[in-house]
């Protein structure tokens, strides 16, 4: 591999933490995620997915999001942890495509701390008296103000696929991360 490519390589391995950072912040687009799943309905795997909030980025490069810990995505992930995880910049035209896995977590002190931090103008988001998804009265839910069903989703990449779409074709890298979140050699994929 030419110096050329090295360096292009290297550049766009940086720009997969320059747009998980850019993801936190809650002025840019990268601030909602497409979460994808894997549902079983009537034996049959299928496709599921919904838009998140990335809430926090652990050093090992977890991706944590919040959730109603009802909520369908739940079971999907108890049953089957393997996640994606989509983010796309319009401008820079580059597309980043996370798998990994994900754990619920309702017990740890990230956990109790996050809970905690809870804006009580947010409370509404974890705290219908119904599963989200079940039916409803009304277009308003019944609610218990004296519960949250509060869960953090922890998403665990182990691979990143970026994509920049360029006038002269795409350009595109796979890296590997390990639990600890360091990332491996990365390699050249055909657009
Ligand atoms: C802009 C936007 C942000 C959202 N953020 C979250 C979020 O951070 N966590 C969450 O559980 N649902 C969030 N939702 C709702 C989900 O997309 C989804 O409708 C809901 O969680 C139920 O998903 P499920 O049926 O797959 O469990 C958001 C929806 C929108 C439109």
């Amino acid at each position: 591999m030419s110096n050329k490519e090295t360096s292009s390589l290297d550049h766009y391995i940086s720009q997969i933490d320059l747009l998980l950072n850019r993801a936190l912040q809650k002025i840019d687009q990268l601030h909602w995620i497409t979460l994808s799943s894997v549902q079983i309905k009537n034996g049959e795997s299928l496709p599921d997915a919904r838009t998140v909030v990335l809430r926090k980025i652990l050093k090992n490069r977890e991706l944590v999001f919040y959730t109603d810990r009802r909520s369908p995505k739940v079971e999907q992930f108890k049953q089957n942890k393997n996640a994606v995880a989509l983010l796309y910049d319009r401008t820079a035209q580059l597309q980043l495509r996370i798998h990994g896995v994900i754990e619920i977590d309702t017990q740890s002190a990230l956990y109790e701390d996050a809970r905690g931090r809870i804006p009580t103008q947010a409370k509404v988001n974890y705290n219908t008296l119904h599963a989200p998804g079940s039916p409803a009265h009304s277009i308003e839910p019944d609610r218990n103000k004296e519960v949250l069903h509060f869960a953090l989703l922890r998403f665990l990449p182990h691979t990143f696929d970026l994509l920049h779409l360029t006038p002269e074709g795409g350009k595109r890298i796979e890296v590997k991360s390990t639990n600890e979140g360091m990332l491996g050699e990365a390699r050249w994929l055909v657009p």
